[in-house]
């Protein structure tokens, strides 16, 4: 066995398609989520593409007393990835105390029961949403970072703040923050994928339920940006090779690569792509007609990002692989199943 690793947020939909990756290369893995924002039958889902049942414990990280007799009773945990956040940017605006007490919270007494357990590494869930509307793209990890549009952003770059910190402060402990681009799509077997509580917020689950007419109309919010066809740009990256670059970090901490205490990369396609164009590749890959309308802009949104992904292909040895058409089939092939299964 390549070692045990603690998935925090393992049942939420990176975390669930990390440890399934962690499992084919040979990892032991253990879940612990509070399923706040997921649901149980994730780890009969995962057992089904793997074949191997991840340990699960349902807790949530702000309760100190749980988490340390969780790290005393599991015994050999190698590494640990932090996915257990929450992440909605509406929603931590209108409860940015929720917001910053859980996903700091989390954190800090993540660390603290670490320490005591002598668990020394650490991979973080970091985001895009730290570098705000950049002034130049494609964004390196040398862009500075700006105020958050969100407090759930803040919260991001908070964290990131107390990694580095902590990790100077305690050299023996080593991290690295892997700032998502656009997370989309599902496993190809589309027993994992993005399940969005109520109305979603991001833009391919809505597409995905517009087009299995769950939801009659798509929503563009906005399309007299500065960009070629007017609609905003991101970089949509597989929500699998998103995955994949959890597993190389882990492998890259393990092996005591890490150049510094604490390392962070972007993890995107490197190319960007505008909503209008999203919705092009969706009917083309998927041979299914999307009903929108343009209407305003939505507040907060940024007009354009997209990484520069050198440093991920060259320190880390990560590049993405899938193409737009393939993630957003895997995103149409899960919907498809979630209908079936109700
Ligand atoms: C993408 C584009 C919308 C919905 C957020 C977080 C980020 C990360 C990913 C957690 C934008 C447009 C969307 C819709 C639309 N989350 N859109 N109609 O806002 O780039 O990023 O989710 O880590 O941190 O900030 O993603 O999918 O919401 O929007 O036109 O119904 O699609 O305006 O241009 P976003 P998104």
């Amino acid at each position: 066995m390549k070692g045990k690793i603690l998935v925090t947020g393992g049942t939420g939909y990176i975390g669930s398609h990390t440890v399934v990756e962690l499992q084919n290369v040979g990892f032991d893995v253990v879940i612990v989520d509070d399923l706040s924002n997921s649901t149980a039958a994730v780890v009969n889902q995962i057992e089904e593409i793997t074949g191997k049942r991840p340990a699960f414990h349902q807790f949530n990280l702000q309760n100190l007393e749980l988490l340390g007799k969780f790290f005393k009773e599991c015994k050999g945990i190698d590494a640990v990835i932090h996915f257990a956040a929450f992440k909605a940017v509406g929603e931590s605006v209108q409860k940015p105390m929720n917001y910053y007490r859980n996903n700091l919270v989390s954190l800090i007494n993540l660390f603290e029961c670490m320490e005591n357990a002598g668990v020394n590494n650490l991979v973080f869930s970091s985001s895009c949403t730290v570098y705000g509307q950049p002034e130049h793209l494609p964004v390196t990890e040398q862009t500075p970072r700006q105020t958050a549009e969100s407090p759930y952003g803040n919260t991001k770059i908070v964290c990131e703040d107390i990694i580095k910190d902590y990790t100077h402060a305690n050299p023996k402990i080593q991290a690295i923050a892997l700032r998502y681009f656009n997370p989309i799509g599902a496993h190809p077997s589309a027993l994992i994928g993005e399940l969005p509580n109520g109305i979603p917020n991001n833009l391919v689950p809505f597409v995905a339920q517009t087009a299995a007419g769950i939801r009659p109309q798509l929503s563009v919010f906005g399309n007299d940006y500065d960009t070629p066809d007017g609609s905003c740009i991101r970089d949509y990256i597989n929500v699998v090779d998103l995955a994949k670059a959890h597993v190389i970090s882990i492998g890259r901490l393990l092996d005591q690569k890490n150049e510094s205490a604490f390392e962070f990369f972007n993890v995107g396609t490197g190319k960007g792509v505008s909503v209008l164009e999203l919705l092009n590749a969706f009917e083309k890959a998927t041979g299914q007609k999307v009903n929108y309308k343009i209407v305003g802009r939505r507040a907060g949104d940024i007009e354009q990002i997209y990484a520069d992904t050198t440093k991920a292909n060259s320190v880390l040895g990560w590049k993405s692989v899938a193409t737009l058409e393939e993630t957003l089939l895997s995103a149409w092939n899960w919907e498809q199943r979630i209908r079936i299964k109700g």
